[in-house]
């Protein structure tokens, strides 16, 4: 067994502890992904506002694209971004690297096989009936195996630390084993073993779950992990991020029900579930403050230091979907929004607004350091950022009021006809936004391309120019 270095000289290189092709891989994949879903989204949304371009065909529905949609961004894109993510950071965290590198690249393939057979599934009509684990029963061993393997590959640096762990770490170890756990419970026990109001509330508990045991705290930990090494200085308080960590294990695990608040659940569980969310949003607030005191004195570098940008902005993001959340999941404002676009602003708020932000905050730091060369172009960083923000506050702001006037609407007792007339403007407005959010991502994956195409240029200057002066010499 190894022990902790004691000296600079035992420090590992960093070649010897992160596969940098393979954190590329990762992003690239994750850009890729995003693409597909955000494709996705839009065919639903065209539905939305009477305009089905493949109207007819059934490998194309509306209904099925919404899956790949959903299924696309979490897995392909979110769960893609942060496996490149750990690549770099849990060795460079623990100074030993990975269980083992070929495991690392069969995870890599089997995660391909697990997105694109999911996205095939599901354009051929086998979706799973949970939301959120569409994913074809077929795939579900293979992911659940994978998660495994994941967490056996992380967990063996990790394990070797002695005395006090950073947070970041924390947050990672236990999102390894409640994301395998989480995965385990929502696929496989409404399908098998429980149904009715049983397979409703583990069905909640599994959606609400998936956001905070599995995304959350891979992005917190990441958030812990960067943004003092960029700020270069310590976060504000140790003390607070703990506060932070143990207040998400334990409120976290009870939200779930909060998703089916007036069903046959029992009372007891729905009281339960919107109590412990209220408390998350107590326990966010620390996280919060910790992160705004942090960058005090560094605010400068919300300006200059384009990551830096991303994730203050995904942290206000942050604070606003909680305190919505904080809100809507009252039994009196849920009786208002429950089934209204308030919810898939939300959805949106959160999954694009905070974690994406986020990732693409990390892959805006990445790239350059692994291709060894600066971006291409500071005006494309700036329009793909501010394409993003403001694209994600329009479509988050216009389908939050939609959900609003959606509620009294039903509860008027309006027709069913005049809510969806009514709705569709806001809808069109969605999609104008959607191409913002579309455009800042295609503008990204070609200033990628240019600054790769960037790199090999420089690459070969400097062989051209040690050639010559080996020849001179
Ligand atoms: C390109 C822009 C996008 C468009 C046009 C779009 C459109 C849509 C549409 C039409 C729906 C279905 C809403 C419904 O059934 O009423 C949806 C759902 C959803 N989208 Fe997007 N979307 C986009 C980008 C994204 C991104 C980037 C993410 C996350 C990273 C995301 C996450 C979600 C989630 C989580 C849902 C499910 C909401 C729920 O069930 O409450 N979307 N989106």
């Amino acid at each position: 067994m190894r022990t902790e270095p004691t000296s600079t000289a035992e420090i590992p290189r960093h070649d010897e502890l992160v596969d940098e092709r393979l954190v590329r891989w990762y992003l690239i994949s994750a850009a890729l992904y995003l693409a597909v879903a955000m494709t996705g989204g839009f065919l639903m949304g065209f539905q939305l506002i009477r305009y089905n371009p493949f109207s007819g065909i059934e490998l194309l529905s509306p209904g099925r694209w919404r899956m790949v949609h959903t299924n696309g961004v979490a897995y392909g894109f979110i769960a893609s971004a942060f496996l490149g993510m750990l690549h770099w950071v849990v060795p460079r965290l623990t100074l030993r690297p990975v269980a083992d590198k070929r495991l690392s690249y069969f995870i890599f393939f089997a995660w391909q096989v697990v997105v694109l057979g999911t996205v095939v599934g599901l354009l051929m009509g086998e979706a799973q009936g949970l939301e959120w684990g569409e994913t074809p029963v077929w795939i579900d061993p293979l992911a659940q195996a994978g998660l495994g393997l994941v967490a056996i590959n992380f967990m063996a640096p990790i394990r070797h630390l002695k005395g006090p762990m950073y947070v970041t770490l924390w947050y990672f170890t236990a999102a390894f084993i409640w994301t395998f756990l989480t995965y385990a419970m929502g696929n496989f026990i409404p399908q098998y073993f429980v149904n009715g109001t049983s397979a409703g509330a583990v069905g909640g508990l599994f959606i609400h779950d998936l956001v905070g045991l599995f995304v959350t705290p891979l992005g917190w930990g990441m958030m812990y992990y960067f943004v003092p090494i960029m700020l270069k200085k310590p976060i504000w308080s140790h003390g607070l991020s703990l506060v932070g960590f143990w207040g998400l294990a334990f409120f976290y695990p009870l939200t779930g029900i909060h998703h089916f608040l007036y069903t046959p659940i029992p009372m007891f569980l729905q009281y339960g579930a919107v109590l412990s969310t209220i408390a998350v949003e107590m326990v966010v607030t620390t996280v919060v403050v910790n992160f705004f005191a942090t960058i005090k004195g560094s605010l400068s570098a919300l300006k200059d230091n384009m990551p830096i940008r991303w994730f203050y902005t995904g942290m206000v993001f942050y604070f606003l979907t909680c305190l919505q959340c904080a809100f809507q999941t009252t039994l009196t404002f849920q009786a208002l929004i429950h089934f209204s676009d308030w919810v898939v602003g939300h959805a949106h708020m959160v999954m694009y607004g905070v974690f994406s932000q986020w990732l693409i905050g990390v892959t805006v730091y990445l790239l350059p350091r692994i291709w060894r060369t600066e971006w291409y172009s500071r005006r494309m960083l700036e329009w793909h950022y501010w394409l993003s923000v403001v694209g994600i506050t329009i479509m988050a702001f216009d389908l939050i009021v939609l959900g609003l006037f959606q509620g009294y609407m039903w509860a008027s007792l309006a027709p069913w006809s005049d809510v969806i007339a009514f709705s569709i403007p806001w809808w069109a407005i969605r999609m104008i936004a959607g191409t913002l959010m579309f455009a800042s991502h295609l503008l990204f994956m070609t200033h990628m391309l240019l600054t790769w195409m960037k790199a090999i240029a420089e690459r070969k200057a400097e062989a051209a120019g040690s050639a010559a002066v080996a020849q001179t010499a």
